[in-house]
């Protein structure tokens, strides 16, 4: 089935490949960016894809996104919520720190809240409404000095969960992806794993492009994806 897929985080990392392979999967895109211009030359410039400007703490670009999608297709059937940002915020922040915390929780919960809020009628209404959420294994579990973004992720989750229970009724199927570490810039800084053997952004992709194609009857809630053994 070809669907009309909202999603966001599309400039790079996962969300740029899940865009890419979505496309070669025959969806039509509508892609919520910071920088539309950053998508002129690549794969991505293509009459199946709207760049529409995009920052997950603008909630009035939440309500933009959806309108341009309806304008240009008629609406949307699937959500795919791929912005993202990790500080690593201790527990024992210093002061001034709690900024840090407040962006966290701008553009990792409020945002994927803000823009399935306004996406919401157009998911309900076509009956098999799918939202996809990159949430992490910081979702599930806490690990290292870093308080910040898991209590950010574990609260996505909590998002989750309430959008499965309102949804499901209505058809809509929503679901958290967690992996651990990715290959993207948001993992430049980590040592313990190297590059090569973390989870690529293109087999992500290519699940979550399979999981679009599953009937209402079968899609999972919640997919873990590790990288290396945790116990
Ligand atoms: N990489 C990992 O190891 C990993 C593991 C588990 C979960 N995740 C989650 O997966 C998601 C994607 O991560 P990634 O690895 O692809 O990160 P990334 O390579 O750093 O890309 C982050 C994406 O989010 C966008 N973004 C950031 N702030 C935004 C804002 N205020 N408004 C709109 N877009 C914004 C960025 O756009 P710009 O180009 O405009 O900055 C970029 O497209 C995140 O939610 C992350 O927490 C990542």
């Amino acid at each position: 089935m070809q669907r009309t897929v909202l999603i966001t985080g599309a400039s790079r990392g996962i969300g740029r490949a899940v865009a890419e392979q979505l496309l070669a999967n025959g969806h039509r895109l509508c892609l919520g960016l910071r920088d539309p211009a950053r998508l002129k030359g690549t794969p991505l410039e293509s009459e199946c894809v709207l760049p529409v400007p995009y920052d997950a703490g603008q909630p009035e670009q939440a309500e933009a996104l959806v309108d341009a999608a309806i304008r240009w297709a008629g609406g949307a059937d699937a959500l795919i919520h791929c912005a993202g940002i990790l500080h690593r915020t201790p527990l024992l922040f210093a002061d001034g720190q709690e900024a840090e915390l407040e962006e966290l929780w701008r553009v990792n919960v409020m945002g994927p809240w803000w823009l399935t809020r306004a996406a919401w009628p157009q998911l309900r209404s076509s009956g098999h409404g799918r939202i996809q959420v990159l949430v992490s294994m910081s979702g599930t579990r806490v690990k290292g000095r870093m308080a910040g973004y898991p209590v950010s992720k574990f609260a996505l989750m909590a998002l989750c969960q309430s959008m499965r229970n309102e949804g499901f009724d209505h058809g809509i199927r929503v679901t958290a992806i967690c992996p651990s570490w990715v290959n993207t810039a948001m993992a430049q800084w980590v040592s313990s794993v190297p590059s090569e053997s973390m989870t690529q952004p293109q087999d992500l992709a290519c699940l979550m492009g399979n999981l679009l194609d599953l009937p209402n009857a079968a899609v999972p809630f919640e997919i873990a994806v590790n990288c290396a053994l945790e116990t």
